[in-house]
């Protein structure tokens, strides 16, 4: 599996052929190195409704023909306006073609320009034979063990930008929780109010049995 970050919350991954992106902030994201327009994607995941999650996972849906695959709210609100979806609600799980999505609990809003869409969300992702943890904006809770000890984790991508989410102390205790075997932060450093530095969350997490990836917006890692 190819795990590449746009910066913020948004990653394209890639497995056997198939290519999904989560959290497609591309307009407006100063860290992104691509636009909506270059995506060729099978399917755009999405978990919740805040612009900086959303983004422009309707231009891509409708470029891409490819679903959006969310809570069934924040989906109803992307058919509503030209793009194709697949809605799913927290606790479900569906094979696609690409592989198959679990969407989990998350502590936060979800909200868009016309209001609330629900519950926001986090996503198992399964493709190519590894699996992926995004938590989506949340704050810590412990049920992340349950999630870590049901669905092995291969990488959890987590963010640590604090003010809306959780900081980079509560993140260290949900890598405790989630026991994954690599961790990439996000979340960070797009804006002045989620300034953090990554290397305090890496020396964190030293001696714990967990790799940190520290990813530059454009960069790709392989897991
Ligand atoms: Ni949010
Ligand atoms: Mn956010």
């Amino acid at each position: 599996m190819r795990i590449t970050w746009q910066g913020h919350s948004c990653f394209i991954i890639e497995a056997d052929g198939k290519r999904v992106i989560i959290d497609p902030f591309l307009n407006g994201n100063p860290l992104a190195k691509i636009k909506p327009s270059e995506i060729k994607v099978d399917a755009v995941l999405v978990t919740h409704g805040h612009s900086d999650h959303l983004g422009d996972a309707i231009e891509i849906s409708k470029a891409n023909k490819a679903p959006v695959i969310g809570t069934f709210e924040l989906v109803n609100y992307c058919t509503e306006r030209g793009a194709t979806g697949h809605p799913m609600h927290i606790g479900g799980s569906y094979t696609f073609p690409f592989g198959r999505v679990k969407l989990t609990i998350a502590h936060h809003g979800s909200t868009t320009d016309t209001g609330p869409v629900g519950n926001p969300c986090g996503l198992i992702v399964s493709m190519g034979g590894k699996t992926i943890y995004h938590a989506g904006d949340t704050g810590l809770f412990s049920d992340m063990a349950l999630i870590g000890e049901i669905n092995p984790i291969d990488c959890a991508l987590l963010p640590i930008g604090d003010n809306f989410t959780m900081g980079i102390e509560d993140a260290i205790r949900a890598v405790g929780f989630l026991k994954p075997a690599a961790v990439v932060p996000m979340h960070y450093n797009t804006f002045d109010m989620i300034r953090q530095d990554p290397e305090i969350f890496r020396k964190g997490l030293a001696g714990k049995p967990v790799d940190v990836k520290v990813m530059k917006p454009g960069e790709s890692i392989d897991i």
